[in-house]
């Protein structure tokens, strides 16, 4: 392959769960656009709707921008008629979205509550069955799914509380999709990110501690930099990683490699 052949040219993608310039969404986004894809993205509601329309612009006028809540079937039914008018096809999809009720990630996760529970497991990780389901039919020349995880799915991160076993159920539901979509040519991955200094990380009680944490424990000695979230996400969005499927990927500087 010449060098500078665009890894991903020629691909029409939709990105879920841009708020601002800090959103790994945004980074991710960055990489795709960069790489040669057409992107379309949504935004969760008029509050984030002319954030978006700012970032984007530089991508083209005719960037299309849908409002999408994810716990919402109707908003998704309507973000895939729409991909379909503007693009016809989709190949990549990013899943860049997660909420927990506040009070849910501050106290013992004892106390969760029934209702937090719910929110978090339907806007966390229900809402990637739905959107890849909403995707599949536009993917008939096969595609690539990518879910943004976090390492609190299998080990206790005090604080990350309900969102812990949300991302449990997000990094499983990668895996039961993976192996249903597999035969229509459709990977589905997650990324399981460092900490990344962001609007919804900065609800988690404990989070500044926690870059530090990293920055010391970690075998490379460093927090990650969202671009290279942007390079992994450009990896398993592209023909470069066609043979991986249903994987949770670590970008964390190797936290995860150590014991204590
Ligand atoms: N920041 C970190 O340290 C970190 C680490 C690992 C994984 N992650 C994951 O990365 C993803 C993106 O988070 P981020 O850190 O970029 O924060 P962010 O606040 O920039 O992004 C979260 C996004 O979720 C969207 N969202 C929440 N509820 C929604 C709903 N009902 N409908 C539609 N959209 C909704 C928000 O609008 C926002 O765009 C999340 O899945 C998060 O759990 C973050």
């Amino acid at each position: 392959m010449e060098a500078n052949v665009k890894l991903l040219a020629g691909k029409m993608g939709i990105v879920f769960g841009v708020a601002n310039q800090r959103s790994i969404a945004w980074a991710i986004a960055q990489a795709w656009y960069e790489a040669g894809a057409r992107l379309a993205f949504t935004y969760q509601g008029e509050r984030l709707k002319e954030n978006v329309a700012e970032l984007v612009e530089g991508f083209g006028a005719d960037t299309p921008m849908y409002p999408c809540d994810v716990s919402r079937d109707d908003d998704i039914a309507r973000v895939f008629e729409q991909v379909r008018k503007d693009f016809g096809k989709l190949h990549i999809l990013l899943h860049s979205v997660a909420f927990a009720p506040k009070e849910a990630l501050e106290g013992e996760f004892i106390n969760t509550t029934r209702e937090a529970f719910r929110v978090a497991h339907d806007v966390s990780a229900y809402s990637l069955v739905a959107l890849a389901r909403g995707a599949a039919p536009l993917m008939t020349e096969g595609g690539s799914v990518i879910a943004m995880t976090y390492h609190g799915s299998v080990k206790v991160v005090p604080h990350y509380n309900v969102m812990g076993v949300a991302k449990a159920s997000l990094e499983a539901s990668v895996r039961y999709l993976a192996y249903d979509l597999g035969p229509k040519k459709i990977r589905v991955n997650a990324i399981s990110a460092g900490p990344v200094n962001t609007l919804a990380a900065r609800g988690i009680s404990g989070f500044t501690q926690m870059l530090k944490h990293y920055e010391e424990r970690s075998p490379l000695k460093r927090n990650l930099e969202p671009k290279e979230l942007g390079s992994t996400g450009l990896f398993l969005a592209s023909d470069m990683s066609t043979a991986t499927t249903g994987q949770v990927v670590y970008v964390d500087c190797g936290y995860e490699i150590m014991g204590w």
